[in-house]
């Protein structure tokens, strides 16, 4: 596996201006999503306020001594989605070779609901856990999480869903035991702009019209990587000098029967589309599925690239019928969420941002990427 990089990023705000086509639908729809999360997580942290005042000074004497006594809690946002099983499981795997016991390590579905999600959180830190490792359901609701953990004494590394600059900064101005680790999803936008710029105008342009008609499958709206693949992908065809037309732009939520229900729509409403852009392999894998349905043909007729690396989308990659991919390195990401863990518990401190490259994947390097996954 590669070798983590670790790096200070600074997260700027998303430049709307350089939204092309259709828009950008996670964007726009993440305030509402935000502020509804907002209130529910405001109830937990009153709830939690008392819990806090009789363990926090327990809670914070209890950071030294042998891995194995130390109880981990991970909370992650949705079991069900494919992505962060790959994650947890390896996160899980980890921490035991790390010298975590395996009775210590509680790891629970937030079932894609915030307020599910406190609960979870609130019951971690009545019961003492030594670290807490969360991938929130709405990263907007960072601050009130991260002041509930840091209320109760209790080191905190959010994984995959990056708060906003505002809060990371915080930590760093209160020199809170808090960081973040996951990639820059722009670069993996990047990524799948230029498998499609390095197949050429003339192979993409299947109309012969000068320009590249695409529709775009985003992930959860309440998230950066959606928002930042979205527009990094078009992106990097426009940097590349290409004209781009967005036919239609839709919200899959990361999941795959919903993506293939989108596309299906979208291929009937627009027979000209040359390219589908999927914010993940799920949604791609749901695209796949609607594109044969239609009579269409990868590689012939339609481009399709992804992002993650899931195994059966690597499958696709070698077969042809999927484009590319963009490799999201989950080994990379839970081990460094391990390491930032085991860093806090042993009183040391941990970069706020800890980053992790993302790897392009097209049928060149398909078989060697599935190779080191499985
Ligand atoms: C992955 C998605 C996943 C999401 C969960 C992203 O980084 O690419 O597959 O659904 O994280 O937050």
């Amino acid at each position: 596996m590669k070798k983590k990089v670790v790096s200070l990023l600074t997260v700027a705000a998303l430049s709307m201006s350089m939204l092309a086509g259709c828009g950008n639908k996670a964007a726009d729809t993440a305030k509402d999503a935000a502020e509804t999360a907002e209130s529910a997580v405001e109830e937990g942290a009153e709830a939690v306020a008392d819990a806090v005042e009789e363990t926090g000074t327990e809670v914070a004497n209890a950071v030294s001594g042998d891995l194995a006594d130390k109880k981990v809690g991970v909370c992650i946002y949705q079991f069900s989605d494919n992505f962060m099983t790959l994650f947890r499981n390896e996160l899980q795997n980890y921490l035991v070779a790390q010298g975590f016991n395996a009775d210590n390590i509680t790891i629970v579905d937030g079932a894609n609901d915030q307020a599910t999600q406190t609960n979870q959180i609130q019951n971690f830190i009545t019961s003492g856990v030594d670290v807490l490792i969360i991938n929130p359901v709405n990263s907007s609701s960072a601050a009130t999480i991260t002041d509930l953990v840091v209320g109760a004494n209790i080191p905190l590394v959010y994984i995959n869903r990056e708060p906003d600059a505002d809060e990371e900064q915080r930590w760093e101005d209160n020199g809170w035991n808090v960081c973040y680790v996951g990639c820059d999803a722009r670069q993996s936008g990047t990524y799948q702009g230029e498998i499609i710029v390095d197949l050429g105008l003339d192979t993409v342009d299947l109309n012969k019209d000068g320009k590249i008609q695409y529709i775009m499958i985003e992930g959860d709206p309440e998230n950066v990587d959606a928002q930042y693949r979205t527009e990094f992908s078009v992106k990097a065809l426009e940097d590349a000098g290409l004209e781009v037309e967005c036919l239609d732009d839709e919200v899959g939520n990361w999941d795959q029967a919903t993506a293939q229900q989108l596309v299906a729509n979208a291929l009937s409403a627009h027979p000209e589309t040359e390219v589908v852009f999927c914010n993940n392999d799920a949604m791609a894998l749901g695209a796949l599925q609607s594109i044969q349905a239609a009579n269409r043909t990868v590689g012939t007729d339609i481009y399709l690239v992804g992002v993650d690396a899931l195994s059966e989308a690597l499958e696709d990659v070698i077969a042809g019928t999927m484009t590319g991919t963009v490799f999201n390195d989950h080994f990379s990401q839970s081990h460094s969420a391990a390491d930032a863990a085991i860093n806090f518990l042993n009183g040391q401190t941990n970069d706020r941002y800890i980053g992790c490259d993302y790897v392009k994947v097209t049928a060149d390097n398909a078989q060697e990427i599935l190779d080191s996954v499985k």
